[in-house]
Parts: C-alpha cells; sequence; structure tokens
C-alpha cells in the first residue's frame, strides 16, 4: 500500500546530510523523523541486489568499474563514505537484503529498478516478499519496461512512473500499466498537472526537488509526496503551513 498523508521521502536516504544510500544516510532520515526513504538497486556480478544509484562505483566509493563487474564480496571491500566527508569513512555498498533487514517495520522503502541486469525486478520483489514487506514498499523506475514487469509479477505492490518530461500520453500508458503514482520531475509539477493526475486516479510524487524554493512549489502544487535530499527541511515547511 501507498502510505497515507504527504510523502516526505529521504532520497537516497538523507542524503544532504550523510552518503547516499547507506546505513548512515538511512539512519539519518530516522533520526530527523522521516520513516520513508528511496534507495537505487543494481545487480552485481554473482547476481546479489546492492544499493547504489550509479552503473558505476567510482563516483560514490574508493573504487572503479561498473556495479555488475563486482562481486558482492568485492563491493563490500569498498569505502562508500570517504568520498562524503571523512567522518563516513569504513561505510559500505549494501546489499538489499541487508537493508530490508535492519529497517523492516521502521521504514517504508521506495526502490527504484535503477540498473537494466536480467532479473533484477523479479529477484527485488522476491527479496521483499521474503521478509515479509510486500505492504511497505513501492517500486519506481524511468524504465516502463521495468514497470510492466513489476505489475505482473506483483500486482500488489504500489508502482510508479518517474518521468523526466511531461506529455499526456503518459497518463494513458500509466493507465495501461495500472499505476498508482505518477513521478514527474519536481520543475513540471504545477496545479494544473496535479489536477490533471489526479482526475486520471494517479497520485503525484514529484522527483528532483533540488532547492527549497522547488519543495514548496511541489507542495503548493497539491501533490502528493516527493522525494527530497533534505527531508527536514519539509518537515518544517510543512508545520508551518
Ligand atoms: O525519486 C526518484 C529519483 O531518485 C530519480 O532520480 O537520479 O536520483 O535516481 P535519481
Ligand atoms: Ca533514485
Amino acid at each position: 500500500m501507498v502510505p497515507s498523508g504527504f510523502m516526505n521521502i529521504a532520497h537516497r536516504g538523507a542524503s544532504a546530510y550523510a552518503p547516499e544510500n547507506t546505513f548512515s544516510a538511512f539512519d539519518k532520515a530516522l533520526a530527523l523523523g522521516v520513516n520513508q526513504v528511496e534507495l537505487d538497486v543494481h545487480l552485481s556480478e554473482d547476481g546479489h541486489i546492492v544499493v547504489i544509484h550509479d552503473d558505476a562505483v567510482d563516483r560514490t566509493t574508493n573504487g572503479s568499474g561498473p556495479v555488475s563487474g563486482h562481486t558482492l564480496a568485492q563491493l563490500r571491500t569498498l569505502d562508500a563514505g570517504s568520498w562524503f566527508e571523512p567522518e563516513f569513512v569504513g561505510e559500505g555498498i549494501r546489499s538489499l537484503g541487508e537493508v530490508l533487514e535492519r529497517y523492516k517495520g521502521r521504514l517504508y522503502l521506495h526502490i527504484e529498478i535503477k540498473g537494466r541486469g536480467e532479473g533484477l525486478t523479479q529477484r527485488t520483489v522476491d527479496l521483499v516478499r521474503g521478509y515479509g514487506m510486500a505492504d511497505s514498499v513501492s517500486i519506481t523506475s524511468f524504465q516502463a519496461s521495468r514497470l510492466i514487469e513489476v505489475r505482473a509479477y506483483a500486482p500488489d505492490i504500489p508502482s510508479g512512473w518517474l518521468v523526466r518530461d511531461w506529455d499526456d500520453s503518459v497518463l494513458g500508458e500509466s493507465e495501461e500499466m495500472n499505476l498508482a503514482m505518477i513521478c514527474p520531475r519536481a520543475d513540471l509539477v504545477t496545479p494544473e498537472l496535479v489536477d490533471r493526475v489526479h482526475r486520471d486516479g494517479f497520485l503525484v510524487r514529484a522527483w528532483g526537488v533540488s532547492t527549497e524554493e522547488l519543495m514548496e512549489q511541489v507542495v503548493e502544487a497539491g501533490a502528493d509526496g516527493m522525494t527530497v535530499n533534505f527531508p527536514d527541511k519539509l518537515i518544517a515547511y510543512l508545520e508551518r503551513k
């Protein structure tokens, strides 16, 4: 199920304050009083689902090369924290299983299928089900093909389409896929767009909230939620309203 109320979703964890997609970032979200996080998944060379944004490890670790060119054991040796700030040295890349294990009952997870590895969608669903967490995750992707897989394999798990550009064909395609959410880029979110999407029965969950101004624009447009790197600022804004 989709969480009720406005969805304040810590993007890759509270990634303004801790290295993205790590325990530190997810712990920080909880510490800020947020109970929803977004994270990205890829497949390792040996078929494990790992939590990392980019196709390659270069930007967010001390390693190099594609995620899919490393086994889980090799990924575990990398430092995924010190690129962000020295105090996070030793932070590691986590498997999705480790994340589910650690945060079950504490966080609702918005899982983005980012990688393109064969079977990634189905394995993600299997793992979520294995932890009994089908009622506390959503699955999103920019890849419509992944969403079609999710809908066929896990019709009980709400899904959302991340879209970079808008045209009204998004609505028809989302209806065909029977999605719960449409996730437009934040700068596209206007009251008119939200109204149009709501009339067709979808929730609006924005992404790409790079400034507080955009954050406020998304709220004022009447959207249902957003991923945001600084969820504490969103809490404060919603309280002031
Ligand atoms: O909230 C979705 C957002 O995470 C999509 O963009 O590049 O951060 O994965 P990206
Ligand atoms: Ca993402």
